[in-house]
C-alpha cells in the first residue's frame, strides 16, 4: 500500500474548487500553503461537473487542480463523485429516486437522493468510479481513494418496490426457508404468518407498531446494501489502482444508528470519519471523546483518519453557536488524543452559495484577516509539530461494548421504556470514566478481551450466545465485568430468554430479575448502600431483582417504593474475576463512587490525576509516550507531567501549566 505521508498529523479538508472562479483557486493554493494543509478531498459533489450530460465527459478541470495541488505539494484524498447524482441522471431515471416509509419520492434538489437497492444507480455510479480511477490512478496528487460519501446520511432505510425486491432476495439469503423466516419474525404473533417470500414488503407505515424482528432485519438489510454498494466501487478502483488506500468516510457520531460499522470497518485501508459536535447535548465534549474511542475501536485500536469537522459553527442546528476562540485547536487536539492522524474539515474554503454557506470552514467568508484563520494556521503549524505522535497507540485497560444491532433492537417499537436509550446509556459511563482521567476502547461484543482490567457492558439489549460466553470468560480470566440494565434481554432474533432477566448474564452475575419496574420520565428512587456505601438517587430504570448466589453482594439497594429492600448494585467474585451489575441508573456522584471503587479493584489508574474539566489520554509507541492535556475550563490549570510540551515548545516539569482552554502534548521523559 502506498503510504499516507506520515511526517506530520495531515491536516487539511474538503476542497470544492468547482463552487468558485479559476482565479480564486491561486489563491486557494497560496492559502493552504500558509496554513499547512497537507491533504485535501477533491470531487466529493463533482458527478454533475464531471459527466455534464450523459456519456459527456469534462475532465480537463479536475486535471488542473489535481496538477496545481501535485506541484503544491499536497496530497489528493480523490472521491469517486458518486455521492449525489446530477439532475440529467434523476430526470432520466426517476426510478432511482428514494421512498419514505410513508410513500412519499425523495425527489432531488438536495443531495444523496438515490435508493440504495437500484441497480440503475449503481451502474452508473460504478461507470463514473471506473473514468476517475482510470484517469487519475498514477496521477502524483493521488494519495487515497474516497468513495461515495457519509453512507446512508439521507437515503436509508429506503422502502421503495425495487428495496422491496432486494430485501426478499436478502431474506431468502439469511433464512434459505420461509419457515425459518416465520419462526425468527415470530408470525405467530397477530397473524403475520407469511405464506409467499413476495408478502413481504419493507416495514412500510401500518395501522399501529411493525413486527419488531421485521424493523431490526430491515435495519441489517440497509447496512449490508450499501456496503455491497462500498465493495463494488473498491473493486472497480481496486482494477485500476492496486496500492492507494481506499476509504470511506463513517459517520461515528454516536447518534448516528444506520450501518452497523463493525461489518464497514474491515473493508477500510483506513477508518476514516466525520465528527461534528452537537451543541444540544448535555455533554458534548465528552460525546466527542466517546466518538474518538469508538472510532478507534472500529480501527482495531490503530490510529484513524478524522475525514471532517468544523473549525467553527454548522449550518444544520436550530442554532449555530460559533466555537469559542482556540476552540478549533482543542477539539482537534481531542481527537489527535484518542488516535486520529489525521485532521480534515468541512470545507476549505466558505461558500458563499448554497444550504452550507452558513458552515464554517478553513477560510471564512471573511477572508484570511480573521482570528479563525489566524487559529487555523496555528493549528495547521502544530499539526506539523505532531508528526512523532502519528502511528502511536492509545493507552486503555477499560473496553466498553458497543453494538449496532443491540442498538437497533432496543430502539424499536413496543419497548418497556422509550426513555432507555443505548447512547446515554453507553456515554454515562464512558463520561464518568472520562472525568477520572480513564480512557476506554470502545469495541464490538466479539473483540479479544482478554487484554482488559475491566469490561463495561451497558444495556446490551440482544446480544448472541457467544458474545454473551466471551463476556462471562473475561471475568473468569480476571477481568472486573459491569454489566448495566436492560442487558442480555433477547437473542440476536429479538427473542426474550426466558426463565428471568438479564437473561444471558444472569448465571454470571449471581442475579435473576422478575418484572421490570422503568421509572417514569422525571421519576427518581432512593438508592442506600450499607453504612459504609454512599447512597444517592436511581433514574430511568428499576427492577424487581434477586441474588440467586450466595456469593453475590448487595451493594445497593431501593430505599424506597415497591422495591425497597430489593438489590440495584450486586457485586460477585467469578474465580479470577469480578462480576459487577447494575440495575438503574444513578445520579453521577453516585455512579461515579461505585465506577472508582471497581477502578481501585480492578487496578486501573488514571492518565494523569486532572482537575475537573480537563481530559487527559496518553498515546504510546515503541519511541515513548505522550501525555495529552485538554484544558475545557476557563481557568488556567497545572498537571503532572515532565518532558518536552509540542504545544508551547517548552520543557515541563514536575507540573506542565496549561492555559484556560488550552492544551499541552508532553513528550514525556
Ligand atoms: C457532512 C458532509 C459534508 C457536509 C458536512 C456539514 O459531514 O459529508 O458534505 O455536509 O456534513 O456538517
Ligand atoms: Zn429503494
Amino acid at each position: 500500500m502506498r503510504p499516507w505521508p506520515s511526517d506530520r498529523v495531515a491536516f487539511g479538508g474538503d476542497y470544492n474548487p468547482e463552487q468558485w472562479p479559476r482565479a480564486t483557486w491561486d489563491e486557494d493554493l497560496r492559502l493552504m500553503r500558509a496554513a499547512g494543509v497537507s491533504f485535501v478531498t477533491l470531487g466529493v459533489f463533482s458527478w454533475s461537473w464531471l459527466e455534464p450530460s450523459k456519456g459527456e465527459y469534462d475532465f480537463a478541470w479536475l486535471d488542473e487542480v489535481m496538477d496545481l495541488l501535485a506541484e503544491h505539494g499536497i496530497a489528493v484524498d480523490l472521491a469517486t463523485a458518486t455521492a449525489t447524482p446530477p439532475p440529467w441522471l434523476s430526470a432520466a431515471y426517476p426510478e432511482i429516486l428514494p421512498v419514505d416509509r410513508e410513500g412519499r419520492t425523495l425527489w432531488p434538489g438536495s443531495r444523496q437522493a438515490w435508493c440504495p437497492s437500484s441497480p440503475l444507480y449503481r451502474d452508473l455510479a460504478l461507470a463514473l468510479t471506473d473514468r476517475i480511477a482510470a484517469r487519475y490512478h498514477d496521477h502524483p496528487a493521488l494519495a487515497m481513494w474516497h468513495v461515495s460519501n457519509e453512507y446512508a446520511c439521507h437515503n436509508l432505510p429506503c422502502y421503495c418496490d425495487t428495496c422491496a425486491v432486494a430485501f426478499r432476495r436478502w431474506l431468502e439469503r439469511r433464512y434459505g426457508s420461509l419457515d425459518a423466516l416465520n419462526e425468527a419474525w415470530g408470525t405467530a404473533f397477530w397473524s403475520q404468518r407469511y405464506s409467499a417470500w413476495d408478502e413481504v414488503l419493507p416495514p412500510r407505515i401500518t395501522t399501529t407498531f411493525s413486527n419488531p424482528t421485521h424493523v431490526l432485519d430491515y435495519s441489517r438489510f440497509g447496512s449490508d446494501t450499501l456496503l455491497d454498494f462500498y465493495r463494488a466501487e473498491k473493486e472497480v478502483i481496486r482494477r485500476h489502482s492496486s496500492d492507494v488506500p481506499v476509504t470511506t468516510n463513517f459517520m461515528t457520531l454516536s447518534q448516528f444508528r444506520l450501518l452497523d460499522y463493525h461489518d464497514w470497518a474491515p473493508e477500510q485501508d483506513v477508518v476514516s470519519t466525520d465528527h461534528y459536535v452537537v451543541d444540544s447535548l448535555a455533554h458534548p465534549q465528552a460525546e466527542l471523546s466517546f466518538h474518538g474511542d469508538l472510532t478507534r475501536g472500529l480501527a482495531g485500536g490503530r490510529p484513524w483518519m478524522l475525514m471532517e469537522h468544523s473549525t467553527s459553527a454548522v449550518n444544520w442546528q436550530p442554532v449555530n453557536p460559533a466555537k469559542p476562540p482556540r476552540g478549533t485547536v482543542l477539539d482537534s487536539l481531542a481527537h489527535v488524543a484518542r488516535g486520529a492522524d489525521a485532521l480534515g474539515f468541512f470545507q476549505w474554503r466558505q461558500s458563499r452559495a448554497g444550504s452550507e454557506k452558513f458552515h464554517s470552514a478553513l477560510v471564512p467568508h471573511a477572508g484570511e484577516d480573521s482570528d479563525r484563520f489566524r487559529e487555523v494556521c496555528e493549528l495547521g503549524a502544530l499539526a506539523g509539530r505532531l508528526g512523532e505522535v502519528v502511528g502511536s497507540t492509545v493507552d486503555a485497560e477499560v473496553a466498553l461494548l458497543w453494538d449496532y444491532e443491540a442498538q437497533w433492537a432496543l430502539a424499536g417499537p413496543c419497548m418497556p421504556s422509550a426513555a432507555v436509550d443505548y447512547v446515554t446509556a453507553a456515554h454515562t459511563v464512558h463520561r464518568l470514566l472520562r472525568d477520572r482521567g480513564v480512557t476506554c476502547d470502545v469495541v464490538h461484543p466479539g473483540t479479544d478481551l482478554s487484554r482488559y482490567r475491566v469490561v463495561v457492558v451497558p444495556t446490551l439489549y440482544l446480544v448472541s450466545d457467544e458474545h454473551a460466553a466471551a463476556v462471562e470468560a473475561a471475568a473468569r480470566a480476571g477481568a472486573h465485568v459491569l454489566v448495566t440494565y436492560l442487558s442480555g434481554v433477547a437473542t440476536p432474533d429479538d427473542h426474550v430468554r426466558l426463565g428471568g432477566y438479564p437473561g444471558a448474564f444472569r448465571d454470571l452475575l449471581g442475579v435473576r430479575v422478575e418484572e421490570f419496574f422503568p421509572l417514569r420520565v422525571e421519576e427518581e428512587v432512593a438508592l442506600a448502600g450499607p453504612a459504609s456505601t454512599a447512597g444517592g438517587r436511581g433514574r430511568t430504570w428499576s427492577e424487581d431483582a434477586r441474588t440467586t448466589a450466595e456469593d453475590a453482594e448487595a451493594l445497593l439497594a431501593y430505599a424506597e417504593g415497591p422495591l425497597a429492600g430489593r438489590p440495584a448494585l450486586t457485586r460477585r467474585p467469578v474465580e479470577d474475576g469480578v462480576a459487577w451489575y447494575l440495575g438503574t441508573l444513578p445520579d453521577d456522584d453516585l455512579l461515579g463512587g461505585v465506577l472508582e471503587r471497581l477502578l481501585t479493584e480492578a487496578g486501573v489508574a488514571p492518565a494523569a490525576r486532572a482537575p475537573a474539566g480537563v481530559e487527559v489520554v496518553r498515546r504510546r509507541s515503541q519511541e515513548g509516550s505522550w501525555l495529552f492535556v485538554l484544558n475545557h475550563t476557563g481557568t488556567a490549570c497545572e498537571v503532572a507531567a515532565a518532558g518536552h510540551d509540542l504545544v508551547s515548545g517548552r520543557e515541563v516539569g514536575p507540573v506542565v501549566p496549561v492555559p484556560a482552554r488550552g492544551a499541552a502534548v508532553v513528550r514525556e521523559g
